[in-house]
Formats: structure tokens, C-alpha cells, sequence
């Protein structure tokens, strides 16, 4: 007898990631039938047309295929050789081999230089973990945290569905605590008191908190004052700090600046709460999501525990060589004087820009639309606008009309989580401009007959 879906646990059959749920399976068939999606549903750039950066696909085929030094001389820059061999010689046996379980040391390294001259605080690398992407490293630490069904982590409402799905996969709960719509995504300390009331008086044992920043799918962005608060929090109820920072390089306000946790856990002396960071190739200006790198950092973790990590780690072996070496061209772009230096300032620059400039005309776009209503994007990549439904329908039922009437493919606010009562969609804000001006033209009209 093959095997039946009754032998599956519950855990797995309760996990839900809305992001490539029942509509997206629609519109591949939609696609498959002839018709044109514009996929709005994930934050995957180079699905939608960015390039990736010169330097970081260099720096990969060179350690690749080191060959190509000698048969294409002259093809590339001699920093990009440089780095390369650096690279190589820093796995010792290239990019088949596995490496230790945290990751390349010498690329670890590198990743406690480039935090060390983000927010001038001290890192040992040894407290930094190469991942396969950032999802692996939160999934490793929930397992961590999470031993029993009692074990609770403060999960901030809308959020990203990585955290409701893993925390239902290791059968762990979520409190959830609701960031301010009306207060452009901002969390207040009210707000968390009550939440993790709320959680206690259910009876759930709050382990962590999580904290997106800057916020999928908010698209907003916390000050250091915020991220104070929110530190301070931890150290009064002994919760633990997941710091998501993924989109640290995808701000777009000129008033707004990414301030990381660690700088000011650093900064408030603080060493009762265990502080995990995580960090991706796939977002900012890289947009590498097929790659898988990325890695985590922690503080103020003992060794013992910190042990535990080692060990949850060593079972998959190791990060994925490749993306290890991307993570080391993100931490280590050209400095001015270097031969790339222009070409990757230049492709860095295009790309924020436009970012930018998309998200502004994403919003004001919504912001037209009468009965949807949309914060600024003041960063990462998505809007998350607010819409009125006609009496007895749902986001979903949103979301699918849309999909089926003009191709357009966006995931129900119910995926991340939302206020009772109220109703969402998140979009990115990646298509390329011409498709976002068609997105909200053909948005207004949908909205205006949606019954
Ligand atoms: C907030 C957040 N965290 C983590 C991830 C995972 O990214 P990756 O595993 O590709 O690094 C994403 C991807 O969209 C995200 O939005």
C-alpha cells in the first residue's frame, strides 16, 4: 500500500505558506493555458526581471569553474580574480567540498568585518552561522526555542508566513502581537505588554520575540527608539530576540536609516537577552533568492547553548558552497579604487532607484483607488494596502476574482495575518514600472466592480 495522507502528522498538515498557496497554483495554470500573469505574489527580483549584480556572478563562476582564469584572461577584473582565488583558497577545496558546519571560516570573517563596519560593535565569528538563506537559520533557531506545545514566540501580525509555518511544523504556538496600521506599521510597548498578557493567560510559555525590520509585508522601517523599546521588553519578560533584517539595505525614505539590534543591544550594555540576527542574499540590491545564501549572527548566547546550535547545524552538514560565496561577495563589494568598483555602483544604484521610485508610485497608485487604502513604503519590497469588501466576501475571494479577471497575482491578507474584521492584500513592488502602472489601472477597475 503506497503511502496515505492519514500517515502524515498533523503538524505537517496544519502548516500553511499562503505565499505560494491555492492562487498561485492557479495562476501557473492560468499561465500554462496562455494567459499573462504578473506575478506580485513573491519577493523573487530576478523573477521579474532584475539583474543580478555583475560582481557577485563574476566572483561565482570564477570559483565555479576556476579554469575560466586561465582560458578567458582578460574576461574579468583582477579584483574579481582576486577575490575569487581568496575565496577558493579560503574553502581550501573549492566549492564541491562540504565545509565546516557554520561555515567557510574565512567568509565567516568577512561577515564579522562587514558588521563590524556597519555598526562598529566587535563580532566573533564563531557566532556566525552561513545558511541556506535566511529561512534555514530562523527555522534552525525555532527549533531551538521551541521544545513543547507550550512554547510560545511573539510573532508580529501581518507577518511573514516563515514563521507561522515553521512554528506550526515544530508544534510550537504563535502569540501574535499587531502592529499599528494606522500608525504607519509601528509597534508599541502597550501593544506588546498586552499581547504577551494575552499569551501567558493562555497558558503559553513565551520563549521569543520576532521582529521584522524592515517589515515584510508592512514595508515599514523602526527607529532605534522603537528597537530600544523593544529590547527593553525582552530583558523585563526574558524573551529572546529574532531580528529578521533581510531588507536592512531596501529603505527607501531619506528620513528613515536601517539601525541593526545588535548595534543597540550593544549600545544599551545589555547581556540578559540572547539577541539571533539574520541576513539574506536574496533581498536588497542583490536580489540573489536562487542562490541560498545568507547567515545568522547571535549574542549573548552560552556556550552550552550555543553548542546546541552547532549540533542542529552539523546535521545538515553545511550551507550550500555557492551561496556561501555569495554571502562573501555581499559582505566584501568593491571598494572605490577597485577596478568594479563603478560598474557595481552603478548597478546598485539602478537598482535602488527604481525600488524606489516603484514604491512611491505603487502607493500613490493605491492611494487613488477609492476603498483602498495603503501606508507608505517606506521599505523591503511589498505594499500591504487595506481594502473594503462588499458585505460576505473574503481576501481570498479578492485575490482569486483578481487573478482570474486581469492576470494579476497577489496573496489574501489572511496569509499574513491581520486585525479581525479588517481586509488586505500584499503585493510587491518588483515588476518592472511599465506592469506597476498596469497593475493599478487595471486594480481600479476591478475594485470598482468586485461584488
Ligand atoms: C522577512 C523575510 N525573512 C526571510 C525571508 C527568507 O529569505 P531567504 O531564505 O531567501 O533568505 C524572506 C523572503 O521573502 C522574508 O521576506
Amino acid at each position: 500500500m503506497t503511502i496515505r495522507l492519514t500517515d502524515l502528522g498533523k503538524a505537517v498538515l496544519d502548516t500553511e505558506y499562503a505565499v505560494r498557496g491555492p492562487i498561485v497554483a492557479r495562476a501557473a495554470e492560468l499561465e500554462k493555458q496562455g494567459r499573462e500573469i504578473i506575478y506580485c505574489n513573491i519577493g523573487n527580483p530576478q523573477s521579474l526581471g532584475q539583474k543580478a549584480l555583475t560582481w557577485n556572478r563574476q566572483i561565482l563562476a570564477l570559483c565555479e569553474y576556476p579554469a575560466l582564469m586561465d582560458l578567458a584572461p582578460g574576461a574579468f577584473p583582477a579584483d574579481a580574480i582576486a577575490t575569487a582565488r581568496a575565496i577558493l583558497a579560503g574553502t581550501k577545496h573549492g566549492l564541491g567540498a562540504y565545509s565546516e558546519s557554520r561555515g567557510v571560516c574565512f567568509i565567516r570573517e568577512a561577515v564579522a568585518e562587514f558588521i563590524l563596519e556597519r555598526d562598529h560593535i566587535g563580532v566573533d565569528p564563531d557566532a556566525i552561522f552561513l545558511t541556506d538563506g535566511a529561512s534555514k537559520g530562523v527555522q534552525t533557531i525555532l527549533r531551538l526555542l521551541i521544545g513543547g506545545p507550550q512554547d510560545g514566540i511573539m510573532v508580529p501580525i501581518p507577518q511573514y508566513p516563515l514563521y507561522s509555518a515553521t512554528i506550526t511544523l515544530y508544534e510550537g504556538r504563535m502569540a501574535p502581537y499587531y502592529l499599528d496600521e494606522a500608525n504607519g506599521w509601528k509597534l508599541s510597548r502597550a501593544m506588546l505588554e498586552a499581547s504577551l498578557a494575552q499569551a501567558k493567560a493562555e497558558g503559553t510559555r513565551v520563549k521569543a520575540i520576532c521582529v521584522i525590520n524592515p517589515g515584510n509585508p508592512t514595508g515599514g522601517v523602526l527607529d532605534e527608539a522603537n528597537i530600544a523599546m523593544i529590547i527593553d521588553f525582552a530583558k523585563a519578560h526574558g524573551l529572546s530576540i529574532l531580528a529578521d533584517e533581510v531588507y536592512q539595505e531596501n529603505i527607501y525614505l531619506p528620513a528613515d536609516a536601517f539601525v541593526s539590534f545588535a548595534r543597540v543591544l550593544h549600545q544599551m550594555e545589555v547581556k540578559e537577552v540572547s539577541l539571533f540576527s539574520f541576513h539574506s542574499c536574496s533581498k536588497g540590491f542583490l536580489g540573489e533568492c536562487g542562490v541560498r545564501g545568507g547567515y545568522f549572527e547571535f549574542r549573548n548566547v552560552p556556550d552550552d547553548v550555543a553548542a546546541q546550535i552547532l549540533k542542529l547545524q552539523s546535521v545538515n552538514l553545511c550551507a550550500n558552497l555557492p551561496g556561501q560565496a555569495a554571502t562573501f561577495a555581499m559582505v566584501r563589494p568593491p571598494k572605490p579604487g577597485m577596478p568594479s568598483y563603478a560598474t557595481y555602483a552603478a548597478e546598485k544604484g539602478a537598482i535602488l532607484d527604481t525600488l524606489k521610485q516603484r514604491a512611491i508610485l505603487l502607493a500613490e497608485g493605491l492611494n487613488r483607488i477609492g476603498g483602498i487604502t495603503c501606508n507608505v513604503i517606506a521599505g523591503a519590497m511589498y505594499a500591504f494596502p487595506s481594502i473594503a469588501l462588499p458585505p460576505g466576501r473574503t481576501d481570498s475571494d479578492y485575490a482569486m476574482a483578481l487573478l482570474e479577471q486581469t492576470g494579476i497575482c497577489v496573496v489574501p491578507g489572511s496569509g499574513f495575518g491581520q486585525v479581525e474584521g479588517t481586509a488586505h492584500f500584499r503585493t510587491t513592488i518588483l515588476p518592472p514600472t511599465e506592469k506597476i502602472q498596469q497593475v493599478v489601472k487595471d486594480l481600479a477597475e476591478f475594485h470598482r466592480t468586485f461584488k
